[in-house]
């Protein structure tokens, strides 16, 4: 049967991440789904990634909600239950939860939503113990995947928090769906905190953007050369990682910055028994970091329903993050 053929049975999880690595490197132009970074080395060099200093986005997103959290607090208002898209660690959360535990507006309940269950259990039972009085609820899912959601009382207003500018690794298309699904999370009176990276201007060169893809200690380089290593371990390919570099560029068409991995000569490597080639400084493109004028994301959010409400920035504005109310 042609790997294009309906499969009888859905794919078991090894033999779909075989599919799309195949459909992937056989595609013009190439590329690899952005969600096989995360396996266990994946998850440990991103998290590395976030403590880089050149890594400005998780440490300014921070400070913003340091420095604001008494305001963002009141603007959620009391009993709220936070719901949190791709939480691993709640790092970003507690700085919420600290600011709000002891005062009117504490969390009425928190439910963190990660694809790794470990992550989710370790983050769990750090919060109960840290927070004795705070419902923990967590769902472990894929979010952008249909997820059911424990109950939570009706009466109470539902946030859901979405940090880290992962809202920025979508194509319009899924950032429009990923709207509409929040929406329909939060429900009539809800709410949504999403953090937001800004494009670059007269604040903020390309090149500080550039800097935060490729930084000096080459820790986005492994993590991004990790997919190909993953390759070559799950799926017994022998693609010659030496011979491609990682690659940030800036698409000022798009907005964005694109990751990629550059073929540093002619080769051809073989994944699951096929063929691959790759000419000289061809690419596989591997992931887009979407980045915003101070508008463009409440123009996103806006066919979903979401008004949105308050923005917080840092002094030099290069990241937002930004409140919605639902219609
Ligand atoms: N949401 C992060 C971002 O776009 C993810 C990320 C950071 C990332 N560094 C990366 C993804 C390097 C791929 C490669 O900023």
């Amino acid at each position: 049967m042609p790997r294009s053929a309906q499969p009888l049975t859905p794919p078991t999880p090894a033999s779909e991440f075989a599919v799309d690595v195949l459909d992937g490197l056989t595609a013009t132009p190439k590329t690899l789904p952005s969600k096989y970074f995360y396996d266990a080395e994946g998850s440990r060099l991103f998290d590395a990634i976030t403590r880089l200093a050149a890594y400005y986005p998780t440490r300014v997103e921070r400070a913003i909600l340091t420095t604001h959290a008494a305001e963002i607090a009141a603007a959620l208002g009391e009993e709220t239950a936070m719901i949190e898209y791709g939480s691993g660690s709640s790092d970003k959360s507690r700085i919420l939860l600290d600011a709000l535990n002891g005062t009117r507006y504490r969390l009425a309940a928190y439910v963190p939503i990660d694809i790794s269950p470990t992550a989710l259990e370790e983050a769990a039972a750090r919060l109960g113990a840290r927070y004795p009085g705070l419902p923990v609820h967590p769902v472990a899912a894929d979010y952008t995947q249909p997820f059911g959601l424990p109950e939570l009382p009706p009466h109470r207003r539902r946030v859901v928090f979405f940090p880290g500018s992962t809202v920025g690794n979508f194509s319009t298309e899924q950032a429009e769906a990923f709207f509409r699904q929040a929406a329909s999370v939060a429900g009539p009176g809800g709410a949504l905190l999403i953090g937001a990276d800004q494009a670059p201007g007269p604040t903020k060169p390309v090149e500080a953007l550039l800097h935060a893809y490729d930084d000096p200690e080459g820790v986005t380089a492994a993590f991004n050369r990790n997919l190909l290593v993953r390759i070559n371990r799950e799926l017994g390919a022998d693609i010659d990682l030496d011979a491609f570099a990682h690659e940030a560029r800036w698409n000022a068409e798009t907005c964005r910055i694109e990751m990629h991995l550059r073929s540093l000569r002619d080769q051809t490597a073989h994944v699951c028994g096929q063929a691959v080639s790759f000419r000289t400084d061809e690419t596989i493109h591997t992931e887009n970091s979407h980045k915003y004028g101070p508008d463009r994301l409440a123009a996103l959010a806006a066919p979903a329903g979401f008004t949105r409400v308050a923005r917080w920035t840092d002094p030099e504005a290069w990241f937002a993050v930004e409140l919605y109310h639902t219609d």
